[in-house]
């Protein structure tokens, strides 16, 4: 069985590489090269998968669940530039792939047991577009 938390943060962006012109980042990434950056009210859907427990009916503790996406995702991301205030995207591009990626980086550790385990990471950048990571294959 499978349980699904939906959250939103609003996050500011730029999609260049470092060491590239800006002309060949806007080939790249269109305007999403644009040095000034601009924002996104990202959508986050953290799916966990497991067996309700007998007792409480519940795969997860959701309450638990929602602590941890506050502590890994709305406060490290929510109203920041990603490329100049979150690691590692002082690094990498912030595209909705590698944010997704880094999403379930920090959030795997925490739904690893029995109890559930982190099945899905959805990151909406836009209504018409999204990102879907679910692991490195076993
Ligand atoms: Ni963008």
């Amino acid at each position: 069985m499978k349980i699904t938390r939906r959250i939103e943060f609003s996050s500011s962006h730029v999609c260049a590489l470092a060491g590239r012109s800006e002309a060949e980042n806007r080939a790249l990434y269109g305007a999403a090269a644009n040095p000034h950056g601009h924002g996104h009210n990202y959508v986050l859907e953290v799916t966990i998968a497991g067996q309700p427990d007998p007792v409480t009916g519940m795969i997860v503790d959701l309450k638990e669940v929602k602590e941890i996406l506050n502590q890994e995702v709305v406060q490290p991301f929510d109203h920041r530039h990603l490329n100049h205030e979150v690691p590692p995207f002082d690094r990498i591009v912030p595209t909705t792939e590698n944010i997704a990626l880094e999403i379930w980086r920090r959030l795997a550790p925490h739904f690893s047991g029995a109890k559930g385990r982190l099945d899905l990471v959805k990151l909406y950048e836009t209504e018409d577009l999204y990102v879907e990571y679910a692991g490195e294959p076993a």
